[in-house]
């Protein structure tokens, strides 16, 4: 069935009772302000400056909130997801200078600990001193399913297919970018989740987080 690093994590903090960051929606909004203002999302040095000086909050989710983002004070959360937005994040989250200006918001915010981060360099780049890391893998036969039905559930008909084309194109460039390629931490439990539940997945990350918490 397979179940995605952010309902995971969601899941993880709620139990926990920490905050849970998804890192990705700050690249997703930094790409749709590039959109809004006409920035080229191939334009490094436009892409850069207009991460220094945008205010991108990551509001974090807490047991009784589901959190979102806001961009100069505008709650921009339902629009992330957008296709436009899709389209253009892999390449915008590829420039160094928009890397460092995010990477650095994303550790003050886990600063004093309590906290879930999802995010593709988290355990290699963000916080490599991290309690514990986890990378959960699927197959992206079972992401391409997970990713039509959220499609769907936006009143968006899209074919597997094409679903299926795009997100391994966007694995290519992710894991072979110059700037943090995806790929598993030094010391990461690496779960598979193809065949398994989210209470599964939960089951097996809670045991991992009472081994590391009594190391
Ligand atoms: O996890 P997501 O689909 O919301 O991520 C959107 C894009 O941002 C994806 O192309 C990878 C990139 N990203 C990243 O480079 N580093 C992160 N920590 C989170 C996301």
């Amino acid at each position: 069935m397979a179940v995605g690093k952010t309902t995971v994590g969601r899941a993880l903090a709620r139990r926990m009772g920490y905050r849970f960051y998804d890192t990705g929606a700050m690249y997703r909004a930094l790409t749709w302000l590039a959109l809004q203002k006409g920035v080229d999302p191939r334009d490094e040095t436009a892409l850069t400056q207009l991460a220094q000086h945008s205010r991108i909050q990551l509001l974090p989710g807490t047991d009784g909130d589901e959190g979102g983002l806001l961009v100069d004070g505008r709650d921009i959360t339902s629009e992330l997801r957008e296709s436009e937005v899709e389209a253009s994040v892999s390449p915008v989250s590829e420039v160094a200078g928009v890397r460092r200006c995010l990477v650095a918001q994303q550790r003050e915010l886990a600063q004093g600990g309590g906290v879930v981060m999802a995010g593709r360099d988290i355990g290699t780049v963000v916080l490599p001193q991290a309690d514990l890391k986890v990378f959960l893998i699927a197959s992206p036969e079972e992401r391409a399913h997970r990713r039509q039905q959220e499609l769907l559930a936006q009143g968006k008909e899209a074919p597997y297919e094409k679903v299926l084309e795009n997100l391994r194109r966007r694995d290519r460039i992710d894991s072979q970018r110059a700037h943090s390629p995806l790929k598993p931490a030094q010391g990461a439990e690496v779960i598979d989740t193809d065949s398994l539940t989210l209470e599964q997945v939960l089951e097996r990350v809670m045991k991992l987080v009472q081994e590391a918490l009594c190391r």
